[in-house]
């Protein structure tokens, strides 16, 4: 808040208008911060987002949700408003690293997964740097468009993009209490592992599917290690997610590769079962190797 503070000091005294434009060049945290600042700035500045990295090209930049934190609380405070533009240059991506690409790939394996099975063949086959061209990310970028542009409020379709971030938020929420940082992206990533075991359990994805995702969700993205005792803990933190029907928890699951049912209703009994599955692959994560 104190940032925005000083930016709309700023704009104040070089006397920007309700004519001019904002240019909001950097990463997700940028684009949200830069979009509210000038979507609330005398009530409104038209503004452009230029996103640089990879989470910011495919997904952060696009769709109008603007917004910062509040203390522990994330994207507290925001509006929805439209940026007049995208404009999207992988040149920015040139000096992005491993890491930051991870967080994209998983926001891009998220848009196939609930909407384009050929996206997902490709990208599977695909070496991290590869995916960072302009074809995957024009076409994931677009999925988040299509979705966004039906439901640009959040009422209902656009929840399908909350795959894989129900789970993963909390397990966010949970290494940041032990003050152990799990990038979001990876925290997505273990997020699908953990709700494409409940698509399976809940019965509407196959096995042979739940068998293809998970094993390249699971060589990808390293589980970290965390006990049975945590189970309760990371449970309270998925029902704080969003607003869930007394004892069950509301998710977007699977019902095949490249397609996605919003407000699917899980016990609690059944997230246990998904966490301690995730639990059980931690063991095994040096089995895996990565890409
Ligand atoms: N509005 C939305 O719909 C939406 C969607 C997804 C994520 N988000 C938000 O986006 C944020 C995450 O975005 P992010 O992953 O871009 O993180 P970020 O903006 O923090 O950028 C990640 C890091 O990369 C650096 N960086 C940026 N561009 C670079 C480049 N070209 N080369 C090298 N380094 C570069 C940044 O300085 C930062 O250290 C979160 O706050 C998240 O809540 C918003
Ligand atoms: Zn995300």
């Amino acid at each position: 808040m104190e940032v925005c503070f000083q930016v709309w000091q700023a704009l104040s005294d070089y006397e920007i208008g309700r004519k001019d434009l904002i240019i909001n060049l950097g990463g997700g945290v940028v684009t949200d911060m830069g979009g509210f600042i000038a979507a609330v700035f005398k009530r409104g500045l038209d503004f452009i987002h230029v996103p640089t990295t990879l989470v910011g090209m495919v997904d952060a930049a696009i769709g109008g949700k603007t917004g910062i934190d509040l203390g522990p609380y994330k994207n507290q405070i925001g509006v929805f408003k439209q940026p007049v533009l995208v404009l999207i240059d992988t040149i920015f991506l040139s000096t992005l690293n491993d890491s930051e690409r991870l967080n994209g790939y998983a926001e891009m394996l998220k848009h196939a997964l609930i909407f384009d099975r050929e996206l997902w063949d490709l990208l599977t086959v695909s070496h991290l740097n590869k995916v960072c061209n302009r074809k995957f990310i024009e076409r994931s970028a677009k999925i988040k468009m299509s979705i966004v542009e039906k439901d640009p409020f959040e009422k209902d379709l656009r929840k399908v993009l909350n795959y894989g971030h129900t789970i993963g938020h909390a397990l966010e929420g949970y290494f940041l209490e032990l003050n152990e940082f799990l990038p979001h992206g990876q925290a997505v990533g273990i997020g699908m592992i953990a709700e494409t075991y409940l698509s399976h359990k809940k019965g509407l994805l196959s096995e042979m599917a739940m068998k293809n995702i998970l094993s390249h969700l699971s060589a990808v993205f390293h589980v970290p290690e965390f006990s049975k005792n945590a189970i309760p803990q990371i449970l309270k933190l998925c029902r704080n997610d969003k607003k869930n029907e007394s004892t069950k928890i509301n998710f977007t699951l699977l019902c095949e590769i490249g397609n996605a049912k919003v407000n699917q209703h899980v016990s609690e009994a059944d997230v246990a079962e998904a966490l301690l599955f995730l639990g059980s692959l931690s063991d095994l994560k040096f089995t895996f190797s990565q890409d």
